[in-house]
């Protein structure tokens, strides 16, 4: 029996998927008067916003202002950044802080001020933060609110497999309006349909296509894929950030060395010649941006037969460091590592993904009712390389938008119509898994090696040729078994690779984070690659 949705009384009215910081603000800002419902993979706090370190960029500072951090958002995205979308954002950032902290967020002080630190491309102090920890803080003062709440309903451990369409409908209406998601119970293995009149994703980045990455387990491009799929644009792909400095251990390979720790007087040593490297580099030494810096390493480890080199802020005094960094400075004593006496081995990493889901100022998608927010989406803020600690404030600014949008343009939202079941009557439980651990493996290795810091036209072709060969299989795959996490996220893992090698390949020219041998070059206009599906 299929439940019509239009009389079902509770039957959420519109649908988040995802529990970071995009999904959760956008849930709270509905709620007063929508009944919401957030689905989410694995754990609540599986997203990157649990994981972040540094902080959330705001102009707080007495002799601070909007139009710097406007500016330096812009020198850092190497104009590519849409300036009415970096606007919208930067003027928007003391709400957000104020309204983290209603929520009970414990931002540090210092007197009767926040306190603010410093990372790579701000021209003046301009982070707030809880310690070293600060996405934890606001994972936690975020859920909190929302289990408080009446009107939203928290679903996690549903992989959400793809959206539903006009296509999906039972009486097919030729609309490309969206209406939900189809998701995987991972526990019962079924497959649900989720419908409702508005739908946001906030999905978060597509790090995990790199074998080296900072990201979460699930940062697999999801959302990002499932819109593609569903027909949006997406924008900017090539733009992948790699953070600086990741600790280089090979037992835990993706624990993040705060920029902070830069920002609070760290240096970049190489470990061979014994001398800080990166006056030659920017005269902004480790404070340039992060492609600049990122780049410079990556330039001493291929010159000087490096495996990484040292971050060390062993001159500060040792309580300071303790202080500033807690939690950095115990995971490292437990490797063998006292950063108050030592240097800390680093490498870059695959951080952020900048590019996603093409939206506007408000979180609208080209599909009618979807919406995107946070790091699946393209909002225009970054450009060619996000500036620290701008992207947490992101999902606070469009997961505010997207809800008042919504809010505001509610009753021109209809009701969902009934639409087709999942069908599993033509696919079989898989007996050949170790095709989805061949092809995940296979796909970060050659986005590491053909895709990464440095690019040429001929490593993006060779990793063409390997997505092109590795589509004919999946797609059998997923076509002739049961879907599991794994799978689904291995199909949007490719999806995003090829999203993101498509994108590099139309650009000729470097900028930002797209910097390739064939076209060293910047050209004179910065023009966005969006790729139409
Ligand atoms: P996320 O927080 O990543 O959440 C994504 C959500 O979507 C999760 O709930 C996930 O389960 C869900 N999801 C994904 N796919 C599916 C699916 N198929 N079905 C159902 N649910 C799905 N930024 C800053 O501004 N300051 C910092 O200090 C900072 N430090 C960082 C440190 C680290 C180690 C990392 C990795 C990132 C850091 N960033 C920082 C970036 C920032 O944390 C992220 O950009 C931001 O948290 C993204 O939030 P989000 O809400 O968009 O997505
Ligand atoms: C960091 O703490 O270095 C990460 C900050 C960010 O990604 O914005």
């Amino acid at each position: 029996m299929i439940a019509d949705p239009s009389t079902d009384l509770t039957a959420p009215d519109v649908i988040i998927v995802g529990s970071g910081a995009a999904g959760l603000t956008a849930a709270l800002a509905l709620a007063d008067r929508l009944k919401v419902l957030v689905l989410a993979k694995g754990t609540l706090t599986g997203g990157s916003t649990a994981w972040a370190q540094g902080g959330i960029a705001a102009v707080l500072d007495a002799g601070d202002t909007f139009e710097d951090h406007v500016r330096d958002t812009m020198v850092a995205g190497a104009g590519l950044n849409r300036r009415e979308t970096v606007e919208h954002v930067v003027e928007r950032a003391p709400f957000a802080i104020d309204r983290l902290a209603e929520l009970g967020v414990p931002f540090n002080t210092e007197g009767e001020n926040l306190h603010l630190t410093r990372e790579g491309g701000h021209s003046h102090r301009r982070i707030v933060h809880v310690a070293d920890a600060t996405g934890w803080a606001v994972q936690e003062a975020l859920l909190n609110a929302c289990h408080a709440h009446p009107n939203i309903t928290l679903l996690p451990g549903q992989t959400c497999i793809d959206l539903i369409t006009g296509h999906h409908e039972l009486r097919y209406s030729g609309s490309g309006r969206v209406w939900g998601v189809y998701a995987l119970d991972e526990i019962s293995g079924r497959v649900e349909a989720h419908t409702a009149r508005a739908t946001i994703l906030a999905t978060g980045g597509a790090g995990r296509c790199y074998l080296f990455s900072t990201a979460p387990r699930g940062a697999t491009g999801d959302g990002i894929a499932m819109a593609w799929r569903a027909g949006a644009r997406v924008a900017n792909m090539e733009m992948m950030q790699f953070h600086p400095t990741c600790l280089y251990n090979l037992d835990t390979k993706n624990f993040l060395i705060t920029e902070a720790v830069r920002g609070e007087g760290g240096r970049l040593i190489n470990p061979k010649t014994g001398k800080r490297f990166m006056p030659a580099y920017d005269e902004r030494m480790e404070l340039a941006p992060r492609d600049i810096v990122a780049r410079a390493i990556d330039s001493e480890i291929k010159k000087f037969g490096l495996d990484y080199v040292h971050l060390d802020i062993s001159h500060m005094p040792p309580e300071f460091v303790r202080e500033h960094f807690p939690t950095i400075h115990e995971k490292l004593l437990t490797l063998g590592i006292d950063m108050t006496r030592e240097p800390i081995p680093v490498v870059p990493a695959q951080h952020y993904t900048c590019g996603g889901i093409v939206t506007d100022l408000v979180g609208r998608t080209d599909l009618p009712g979807l919406y995107a927010a946070g790091e699946c989406a393209e909002s225009g803020l970054h450009g060619a390389n996000r500036l620290a600690s701008n992207s947490l404030l992101e999902c606070f600014v469009f997961g505010e938008a997207a809800a008042a949008d919504i809010l505001a343009r509610w009753d021109s939202f209809d009701a969902p119509p009934p639409v087709c079941p999942w069908d599993e009557s033509r696919v079989t439980n898989s007996d050949e898994e170790v095709v989805i651990k061949q092809n995940w493996t296979e796909i970060r290795r050659f986005m590491w090696n053909y895709v990464g810091i440095v690019r040429s036209t001929k490593r993006l072709e060779r990793a063409q040729h390997r997505i092109t060969m590795l589509f004919n299989e999946i797609d059998d795959y997923y076509g002739s078994f049961r879907v599991t996490t794994d799978l689904i996220e291995l199909r949007n893992l490719l999806q995003s690779a090829d999203l993101i090698v498509r994108s590099a390949l139309k650009r000729h020219e470097s900028r930002g984070l797209h910097y390739t041998l064939d076209y060293p070059d910047t050209l004179a206009v910065a023009k966005d690659t969006v790729l139409v599906p």
